[in-house]
């Protein structure tokens, strides 16, 4: 029985054990770049590398903060399943626009995306 369908590929991203708490690495594609973290617990995720607020580039403009990401730009944050937020100086949560996410697997000790054709 086949998890995913046909048109999934998973794609190389690089050594699992190389992809350190807190870092976030840029994948390339012509379809638009990924980017790949590690979550304060130790989750691996992936995501576009473009926030949808004003296009800033997570992989140079992005921070891991505990299990999210945040854009510096204007400190939008997405959780592991994309959704976006802002905190108020209160603490508020305000919804935001979300990121598209991409499942990640670890496979004989590498990383991979799963990404469509
Ligand atoms: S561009 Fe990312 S929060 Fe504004």
């Amino acid at each position: 029985m086949q998890r995913y369908p046909e048109s999934v590929q998973w794609m190389d991203v690089m050594a699992a054990q190389d992809l350190e708490m807190g870092q976030i690495v840029t994948v390339e594609r012509e379809e638009g770049d990924v980017v790949v973290f590690r979550t304060a617990s130790g989750q691996t995720v992936a995501c576009d590398a473009r926030c949808p607020h004003q296009w800033a580039h997570l992989g140079t403009a992005g921070a891991v903060d505990g299990e999210e990401i945040v854009c510096l730009s204007h400190f939008w944050r997405f959780d592991q399943e994309g959704t976006g937020s802002k905190l108020s100086a209160a603490g508020r949560r305000d919804e935001k626009s979300s990121i598209t996410t991409f499942e990640v697997r670890e496979n004989e000790g590498r990383l991979e995306i799963a990404v469509r054709d």
